[in-house]
């Protein structure tokens, strides 16, 4: 397929750092301004991403290299973001496991034939992920000289056995998930099986994504937050911990986001994961003094915000950068971004206003309140 010409010249390049402020964040490492990268950022609030998607439609989106690495790019040239991530999906590591999914416009993702028992567990096949998401490393091999030129990090992702485990079982999204959980509790040779497969899976395929490039890998484990923190421990832990050990030998920092539960910040803390992802129901002071320094943490704006008037979401980034700057006077190892995705109706101008404040927020002297 070829990609029209256009695409990669609408957008200039802007704001560019000497340096990478992003991977001085994950590491700790005081950096000339706090990072700002945004969960979703290759969305549908974005018209260009609208248009294509129109077009081609989700899946082929994802599947051809040259696309999913114009999308990649997107937000980073329009908005002047500190890190970019691969444009693809969790899904399509669970279709390279043998699930089928269906996908539609503005639909959530809704698998076929569901797994609901042990013949199924044992049917899922094992895959390299050169096999399952080929086109995703190919993809991020084609990104990387781009962002290279303007010194911006690329993130490659995965979801966590637990969230992959909700997709495979339940189905699709759910409030509780009471398919996934009632297999959990009830279905526990067939389940550990199962997250044992799955950790694997993802932990190749972050691996995978580090040596085709990727310099920063990123876990979520979006739906973990439906659990208490015992069946955490009994039933998920290890699994998020194994994944995030294989791809530890990639040697680039770990970002694990889980969202929903603050309960099990310590827990994710003990997976091995560099930096905390928090969602919007905690504060950020709060949070990360419970989990202590040792950690960089991200987050925690609601996305929800980027839809209020600008005197609003004004007020709630500057509440969260005085809290990040709070516990850590030098702003180093907090990374700025959402709780959770950019909603599709989210303006862009609302999304550019809110980078450059981040960017301009001063590290030292008086600070807005
Ligand atoms: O910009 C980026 O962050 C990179 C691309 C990306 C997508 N999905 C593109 C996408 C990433 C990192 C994801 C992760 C993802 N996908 C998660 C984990 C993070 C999270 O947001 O919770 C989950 C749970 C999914 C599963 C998924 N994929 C859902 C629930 C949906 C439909 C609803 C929705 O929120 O968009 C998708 C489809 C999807 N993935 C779209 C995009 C741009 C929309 C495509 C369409 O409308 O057809």
């Amino acid at each position: 397929m070829i990609l029209e010409t256009n695409l990669r010249t609408v957008f200039k390049p802007c704001g560019t750092p000497a340096e990478s402020a992003f991977l001085q964040a994950c590491r700790r490492q005081p950096a000339s301004r706090i990072p700002i990268w945004l969960m979703r950022q290759a969305g549908r609030y974005l018209p260009e991403f609208r248009r294509l998607h129109e077009k081609y439609g989700f899946a082929p989106l994802v599947r051809t290299p040259e696309l999913a690495c114009a999308i990649t790019l997107l937000p980073v040239r329009a908005f002047g973001l500190d890190a970019a991530i691969i444009f693809s999906d969790i899904i399509p590591l669970l279709e390279g496991l043998g699930l089928k999914f269906e996908t539609g416009p503005g639909v959530e993702p809704v698998a076929l034939s569901p797994v609901r028992t042990t013949a199924h567990v044992r049917e899922l096949r094992s895959v390299p992920p050169e096999e399952s998401i080929g086109y995703t490393l190919e993809a991020i091999r084609m990104v990387l000289p781009e962002l290279d030129a303007d010194n911006v990090p690329l993130i490659g992702f995965g979801a966590a056995p637990f969230t992959l485990a909700c997709y495979a079982i339940e189905g699709g999204s759910s409030a509780i998930f009471p398919i996934t959980k009632a297999f959990m509790m009830s279905q526990q040779s067939a389940w550990h099986q199962l997250m044992s497969k799955l950790s694997v899976a993802v932990g190749e395929s972050l691996l995978a994504q580090a040596r085709a490039g990727a310099q920063v890998l990123h876990l979520f484990d979006t739906w973990v937050g439906t659990l208490g923190l015992t069946d955490y421990r009994n039933y998920v832990f290890r699994y998020t911990q194994r994944a995030i050990q294989i791809a530890r030998s990639a040697n680039v920092p770990i970002i694990h986001f889980a969202s929903g539960n603050s309960c099990l910040l310590e827990a994710m803390c003990a997976t091995g994961a560099d930096v905390i992802g928090l969602d919007w129901r905690i504060d950020l002071d709060a949070a990360w003094r419970r989990i202590g320094r040792g950690f960089a943490v991200q987050g925690n704006l609601d996305p929800v915000a980027l839809l209020a008037p600008w005197g609003e979401l004004k007020r709630q980034a500057h509440r969260i950068l005085n809290q990040a700057l709070a516990v850590q006077n030098d702003g180093a190892g907090y990374i700025f971004s959402l709780g959770h995705g950019v909603l599709p109706s989210t303006s862009t101008f609302n999304v550019q206003r809110l980078v450059d404040l981040v960017h301009e927020y001063p590290l030292t002297g008086g600070r807005p309140c």
